[in-house]
């Protein structure tokens, strides 16, 4: 049976297996998508980080989100994890200049195996919206973030406001489908990026979210430019 972006949204179980068949050419998709690096150097740099900290990248992909991060670290060591094998097979072969200061597992974020309070810092770009279950899914994370510890959302939020969601709908389907189907040759995982972001909760939706399971000082930032009424940082603290 074909996968399809209604088998994805039913399980999200399956989305690392449909990555695994675009991560050699994920790089490339997102190549031209302009800002994807200055957004990502953004949220990392909101961070505002001392420079020493242990920070997981979940859901790292091919590292694009990793490299932000380490950017933001002087001395810090970095775990990147991700489902897909394929897509961090990518991302190791970036990152050998750094030795063990950058690391990479496999596992799913919905049941990560790390010990309470292992981190410093957690960023997960693009992240959250792949989970079936967001609120077991902060659960989780809250668990392993050390307390006084920061989170960084890095997620596509449309903004509450009349034209958000119409000016997605007609960038989704005119531009970003068709443009990054052409470059990666699957048409299912952008057709699911398109609709999972509009089934995820917005800025004061999803901050209240993590009000509820525990996390404080939750602030959601816009991006740059034309990508502010799309994608937000969003940034608490346990
Ligand atoms: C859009 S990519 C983002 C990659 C990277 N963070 C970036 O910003 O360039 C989303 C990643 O989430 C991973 N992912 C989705 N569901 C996951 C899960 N349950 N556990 C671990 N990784 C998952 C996918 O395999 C994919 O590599």
């Amino acid at each position: 049976m074909n996968t399809t972006s209604t088998i994805l949204i039913e399980d999200k179980s399956i989305v690392p297996a449909e990555f695994d068949k675009i991560a050699y050419r994920y790089d490339l998709a997102t190549y031209f998508s302009r800002g994807y690096m200055d957004d990502m150097r953004e949220s990392a740099k909101r961070l505002n980080l001392k420079g020493d900290e242990k920070l997981l990248d979940l859901c790292c992909g091919t590292g694009k989100s990793t490299l932000a991060c380490i950017e933001q670290l002087t001395t810090g060591t970095i775990i990147g994890v991700d489902n897909s094998i394929e897509m961090l097979t990518v991302a190791k072969s970036k990152f050998k200049e750094y030795g063990s200061r950058v690391q990479f597992e496999q596992q799913d974020a919905m049941h990560l195996t790390f010990e309470e309070n292992s981190f410093d810092v957690i960023f997960m770009a693009y992240g959250i919206r792949n989970m079936p279950d967001y609120e077991l899914c902060l659960q989780n994370l809250k668990r392993i973030l050390k307390p006084g510890g920061k989170i960084c959302f890095h997620e596509y939020s449309l903004a509450d406001n009349f034209y958000s969601r119409p000016a997605w709908i007609i960038l989704g389907y005119l531009f970003l489908i068709p443009f990054c189907t052409l470059l990666s040759g699957n048409f299912t995982i952008f057709h699911y990026l398109v609709k999972s972001v509009l089934a995820f909760p917005n800025p004061k939706q999803f901050s209240a979210m993590l009000t509820k399971n525990g996390f404080s000082q939750v602030s959601a930032t816009p991006l740059l430019e034309w990508r502010r009424p799309f994608m937000h940082t969003f940034i608490a603290v346990k």
